[in-house]
């Protein structure tokens, strides 16, 4: 008998690899439609099916029949601070900024309000079965003070950042050079790798930024190689043309990254739409990360990503809700929109391949697949369960299901908050619906 674990069982869907990248995709995953997973001090202790036999070696067993358990989501670009004016009319991305985000971001400074907003943001994370974020503050270090304390409280993977911000943007959130570099350099020493917790270095967006405020970007990044960097890339055309139009002496909007040391394999760069083949090579060649938001990407009228691209070239894709321009925190809804982003330029996103990439893609994405992202012996025990019906119109289409692969897929498209049953976070049980 074995002390301080717990057993559950259920079914269980996990990936081993990239469905994109494996010759019999049946090798990509692994089902088990009546199993045990056993989590001893918060990690993965074993996965297994259920047999009477081994059933006897556990004294407690959670029954979870019925349900499905993954590993819990992964988001790899989201805003915190932007929760509140997710869905604001009108506008695409330099006017939405403008009307919407920037005066939103202001309240940030107030660390109270910080707070509030921070415990929302995480609850919602956990209520849509997302275990993991990359997320944005605001320029405002309590911002991410805030996020981070919500986060440690309940032992969160969380990867955040302050914006660098020192131009084009209201007086009100704009940092300097200097003072960027000061700050995110002191968060870091508060808080990079301190339990599951990591810093990122987060530009937010080269026309926000002096070329100082890059150059000190790059040299935190250099003096401390072990964080990320996160930040937007060709979104959308107008604010290509203004990249091109502030930095005229560079080749491109990615060479304005790169120029700074802003490229390598930490570095998330949002959207990625509108790359030219030059940068799509680059990309590769320096092994930088691309986060894939497909709703706001829709919502905002970037442009369609071209998922197959990015597989061709070898560069890893995460999945991203981008809350606030992205319209749900649902990683099965953002899937839906991927698969019609995806069918509109006549590429085909099979569910395997949508549900690897909001977990094992993504933990590889962000370079933590050797701590989470599947049910591997050893890792970090943060999944989740879900109905595979959870409305009427679902639990119709489900009883027509023909296959494994056809129920997964009508869960992908038609599922949301209302299909996580609960979610478990380093082994413990942090949200559970009703
Ligand atoms: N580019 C610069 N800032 C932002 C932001 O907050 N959201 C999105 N979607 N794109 C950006
Ligand atoms: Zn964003």
């Amino acid at each position: 008998i074995i002390n301080n674990c717990t057993v559950i069982r259920a079914s269980f869907l996990h990936f081993i690899n990239d469905p994109a990248k494996i010759e019999n995709i049946e090798e990509s995953y692994q089902y088990i439609a009546d199993g045990l997973l056993v989590i001893e001090d918060g990690k993965v202790k074993l996965l297994t099916d259920f047999t009477e036999e081994k059933a006897e070696s556990y004294p407690v067993i959670e029954d979870k029949r019925g349900q499905l358990i993954m590993p819990g989501f992964i988001d790899t670009h989201i805003h915190y601070p932007q929760s509140e004016i997710i869905a604001s009319y009108g506008e695409q991305l330099l006017e939405w900024l403008e009307t919407y985000t920037f005066p939103t971001e202001k309240q940030f400074s107030d660390k109270d309000y910080a707070d509030e907003i921070a415990q929302f943001f995480i609850n919602e994370l956990l209520k849509n079965g997302t275990t993991s974020a990359l997320v944005f503050g605001t320029v405002h270090p309590e911002s991410v003070d805030a996020v981070f304390e919500e986060a440690q409280k309940i032992d969160m993977r969380l990867i955040a950042g302050k914006v660098m911000m020192d131009r084009n943007a209201p007086d009100y959130l704009l940092d300097t050079a200097q003072s960027s570099y000061d700050q995110s350099k002191a968060l870091i020493e508060k808080w990079h790798n301190k339990g599951r917790l990591q810093y990122a270095i987060t530009p937010r967006f080269a026309p926000t930024s002096t070329p100082e405020q890059l150059a000190l970007a790059g040299k935190l990044k250099a003096e401390y190689p072990d964080t990320y960097v996160q930040t937007h890339l060709s979104e959308n055309k107008d604010e290509i043309a203004w990249v091109k139009s502030l930095f005229p002496e560079r080749e491109g909007y990615l060479d304005v990254y790169q120029h700074y040391g802003l490229t390598g394999d930490k570095s998330i760069f949002a959207h990625s739409i509108h790359l030219t083949d030059k940068e799509w090579a680059s990309m590769s060649e320096t092994k930088s990360v691309i986060a894939f938001c497909p709703t706001s990407n829709l919502f905002l009228g970037s442009g369609l990503f071209n998922l197959e691209k990015a597989d061709n070239n070898d560069i890893r894709v995460g999945l991203a809700t981008d809350v606030g321009g992205g319209t749900s925190f649902s990683a099965l809804q953002t899937l839906s929109e991927a698969y019609k982003i995806l069918q509109l330029q006549g590429q085909n996103l099979s569910v395997f391949k949508g549900l690897y990439m909001a977990t094992l893609g993504s933990a590889e994405s962000l370079s933590i697949d050797h701590k989470v992202g599947n049910f591997a012996v050893g890792k970090e025990a943060d999944f989740i369960s879900l109905n595979w019906a959870a409305t009427d119109l679902q639990q119709l289409r489900m009883k027509n299901a023909k296959n494994l692969q056809d129920k997964l897929f009508a869960l992908m498209m038609l599922g949301d908050e209302r299909n996580i049953q609960s979610t478990y976070v380093a082994g413990k049980l942090v949200y559970s619906a009703a």
